[in-house]
């Protein structure tokens, strides 16, 4: 486990819940650092879709993905578009969904998520996870970033407990404005049925 910074968390998480033959979604690939992880994690049976607005960040993941063995299916669409791009047989099969938003490290800063799409984008989310699933959601604090973390935890403050379980960390002992990561788990159907009766 490695639960030293935001993205660290994310990373166990997404080893403790992937597994070969799996389907990922990066929802926001940037420099590729995360599909790289979930594509091996998947592994050759598996499928990871990544979306970002930008060509500079389809091609930096398309060559750090280039060796690894599942598909990889990258596109320069945004993530409020994700259920467009979707196998349908893929729909409610989805193990792993990761927002990382903000900018691109390194890149543009004017070229950030954005609170609309990315609420759409967490809707959409929603509605490809499986049984058993996560979406995780790591929000920065620069200004924007303060008024889209306020509207996700809005967001997710709605979704229904008996169908999912949604975890706000907070890393309270580090310098500056550390990021805030949401974890969100779908329950089991079995689990789901029984809170209900
Ligand atoms: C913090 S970076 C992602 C870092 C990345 N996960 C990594 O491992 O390097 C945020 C990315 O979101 C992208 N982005 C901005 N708006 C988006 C949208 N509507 N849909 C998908 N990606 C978007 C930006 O272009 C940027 O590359």
């Amino acid at each position: 486990m490695n639960y030293e910074n935001a993205v660290g968390y994310v990373h166990s998480m997404l080893g403790s819940t992937l597994h070969e033959g799996d389907v990922a979604i990066d929802a926001t690939v940037g420099n590729g650092w995360d599909t790289a992880l979930m594509a091996d994690l998947v592994g050759a049976e598996g499928v990871v879709y990544g979306f970002d607005v930008q060509s500079v960040a389809i091609d930096v993941t398309r060559s750090r993905t280039s060796g690894c063995p599942a598909t990889v299916r990258l596109f320069l669409h945004g993530h409020e578009s994700m259920t467009e791009c979707i196998d349908p047989e893929h729909v409610e099969k989805v193990k792993a969904i990761t927002f990382n938003l903000g900018y691109l490290p390194g890149g543009d800063k004017e070229i950030s998520t954005h609170v609309d799409t990315t609420r759409r984008g967490l809707n959409d989310a929603r509605t490809l996870l499986s049984p058993n699933g996560i979406i995780t959601v790591v929000c920065y604090r620069h200004s924007e970033g303060e008024r889209e973390l306020a509207v996700v935890r809005e967001l997710l403050s709605l979704w229904t407990q008996e169908k999912y379980t949604v975890v706000e960390v907070s890393f309270v002992n580090q310098r500056g404005n550390p990021p805030i990561v949401f974890v969100v788990s779908s329950r089991s159907n079995e689990l789901t049925n029984t809170i209900v009766r």
